[in-house]
């Protein structure tokens, strides 16, 4: 037997016990006499204790990360040396057998608990080193944890797990498609999946009635603390519902993997509508862990004298506490509401007494002064923060500015969800007043604003509600999904809204077209991100810190060196040819 245990679970008491133990040397302290070594495993640490004049000479040798085998007996440490930060810390393992199982090269970096000083590339060059930290072991663990509770959850509630393929062609969730040629069709390509997206909705034509999927995505876009090329989703699609039983069927399975990981379940989420969290967070993502709401100011200002109010909105934050700051950090303000697309920010401090001090105060009236105060529950020692233009700007602004000054660290304020109910289906006109998707193509519009399609003003395009939810995690989107357009003729209309011309949405998505000419079910369906969830539940700010083998900010692996280069025969095989780079005009 190579060992009896792990060594994390060690405790008082096994006190007199004789183990066999296997592990890394985390430290050393060689005293001569005696060598103190902590070693680790998977479970934690232990401390050895071992005499040369047992072990044997060799112990002095032995250096970081080298790999041991040890039979000892578990002893209490002696008082005054007990450990009280390390869960073994009560006890300790007298050595009479140590075993070099390998010896290591010291490691380039610490293998502290934390890794934030050391470089990132760094990092993933040696990650199989940065994995063996107990917080990229919490990490990954905590990831099984999640998935494995996923799992349940989505089998418990009658779903089937069905795997949908990697080569496919091209999805249409808005990003750049990660490419793959094809060799036996020279000058073909397969994309890989943005999302199990198609797929799942052909699952519902085929019957299968209720599907998920732990599923691997694609997407070449650029990398964020919140996105990589691959993710995982989870992925469900339900026949015969609507979209508060997807949201049921969310909420459980989310619920699950909260209380699997933290212990205890999220109360009822709460709702709100895009409508009302653009107006009171500024965000399609509203992090609710924090007040500092946008106040609307329209009343205070309708007859104001202040050109600069006299806009289409009049919106303010009131930030506790910060009306001591210096001159040069509003300036930054400043600078930076500017930089988002307002025209200006007009700041004001509140003094002692309740009274504004401000530079623009000379074209406000007294009842205005009064009325900014009131509505914005201004106290004295707070900053008022006012943005006035076009609506949408002015929310935009303040929701930038609300999480820039008040938002809380990741893993501070506990974990509250939130359901975005009532997107619109179109986000904004382009340049040529064509309308923009606010997802994709397939989100059924509200039944009740159907009609709304048919007019030919924008306005009334933007005001066309969706079927489309998303479930928003302190201020993190984790997922989204719709109820789908089931009827060929409502899909082509808004084909045709996009300007995806009938020729064009037969080649992209005939074969779903075609499909819900044999008997689609009405069908609904999610996914959200189980590399966001798992980051959030481990506090981290980073994706990357809950991944394996993540790719770096430039989208590299400085451990396998991908991407690179192909051989010439491969080119050929493959009937590419690689054009060089035009030189970047100077
Ligand atoms: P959507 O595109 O909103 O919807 O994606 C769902 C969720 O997937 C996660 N996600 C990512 N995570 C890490 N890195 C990325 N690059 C990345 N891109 C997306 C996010 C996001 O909320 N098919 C639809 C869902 C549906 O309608 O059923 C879809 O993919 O957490």
């Amino acid at each position: 037997m190579m060992r009896t245990q792990v060594v994390g679970t060690l405790r008082a008491e096994d006190v007199g016990k004789h183990v066999a133990l296997c592990g890394w040397v985390a430290a050393r302290r060689d005293h001569g006499g005696v060598v103190f070594l902590d070693l680790r495993d998977a479970s934690g640490i232990v401390q050895i204790v071992a005499d040369p004049s047992q072990v044997g000479e060799a112990v002095h040798r032995v250096g970081r990360e080298w790999v041991l085998r040890i039979e000892g007996d578990v002893r209490a440490r002696p008082e005054g040396t007990v450990n009280s930060d390390l869960p073994t810390g009560a006890v300790e393992v007298s050595a009479d057998t140590l075993e070099v199982l390998n010896e290591a090269e010291p490691p380039p970096f610490p293998l502290a608990e934390r890794a934030d000083d050391v470089d990132e590339v760094l990092r993933l060059r040696y990650r199989y080193l940065d994995l063996r930290r107990p917080h990229m072991q919490r990490n990954l663990r905590l990831r099984a944890t999640v998935n494995a509770a996923l799992r349940n959850s989505m089998a418990g509630q009658g779903f089937v797990e069905i795997e949908t393929p990697m080569l496919i062609a091209s999805t249409p969730e808005g990003a750049r498609d990660f490419v793959v040629p094809s060799r036996l069709q020279p000058g073909a390509f397969y994309a890989l999946p943005q999302s199990p997206q198609l797929f799942k909705q052909l699952l519902m034509v085929g019957g299968l009635d209720k599907y998920f999927q732990i599923a691997r995505c694609l997407r070449d876009e650029d990398l964020r603390a919140d996105r990589q090329f691959e993710f995982m989703q989870y992925d469900a699609e339900m026949s015969f519902a609507d979209q508060e039983d997807v949201m049921a069927v969310v909420t459980e399975a989310v619920g699950a993997a909260i209380e699997a990981t933290t212990g205890s379940r999220p109360g009822e989420v709460p709702r709100m509508t895009w409508h009302e969290a653009m107006e009171r967070f500024g965000s399609d993502k509203p992090d609710i862990r924090f007040g500092m709401e946008l106040v609307d100011l329209g009343a205070v200002f309708a007859e104001t004298e202040f050109r600069a109010f006299q806009a289409d909105a009049v919106k303010g934050i009131c930030v506790s506490g910060l009306g001591e700051v210096s001159r040069s950090t509003v300036d930054n303000l400043v600078d930076r509401a500017k930089l988002l697309g307002a025209a200006g920010l007009v700041w004001m401090r509140v003094k002692e007494g309740g009274g504004l001090d401000a530079p623009i105060l000379k074209f406000l009236s007294e009842k205005e002064q009064r009325g900014i105060v009131d509505v914005l529950g201004a106290q004295p020692g707070d900053l008022v923060l006012i943005v006035a233009g076009e609506r949408r700007m002015a929310n935009h602004v303040l929701g930038i500015l609300r999480l820039d000054l008040g938002r809380p660290p990741v893993n501070e304020g506990g974990l509250q969800l939130l359901w975005v109910v009532d997107f619109p289906l179109f986000e904004g006109l382009d340049a040529d007043r064509r309308p923009i998707p606010a997802h994709h193509p397939f989100t059924m519009p509200h039944p009740e604003d159907l009609e709304l399609l048919d007019s030919s003003s924008g306005e009334d395009l933007l005001a066309v509600r969706s079927q489309a939810y998303d479930l928003v995690l302190n201020g993190w989107e984790l997922g989204s999904g719709s109820v789908r357009i089931h009827s060929p003729a409502v899909q082509q209309k808004i084909f045709s809204f996009l300007g995806i011309e009938p020729e064009e949405a037969q080649a992209r998505f005939g074969f779903l077209l075609d499909a819900f000419r044999f008997g689609a079910p009405p069908h609904a369906g999610f996914a959200f991100g189980i590399d966001r969830l798992t980051a959030l539940l481990a506090g981290e700010e980073n994706i990357r810190e809950v991944i394996a083998f993540p790719k770096t900010q430039k989208g590299a692996d400085p451990l396998t060196g991908a991407p690179s280069p192909l051989d010439p025969p491969q080119l050929t095989e493959l009937g590419l040819t690689v054009k060089p780079r035009p030189a970047p005009k100077s």
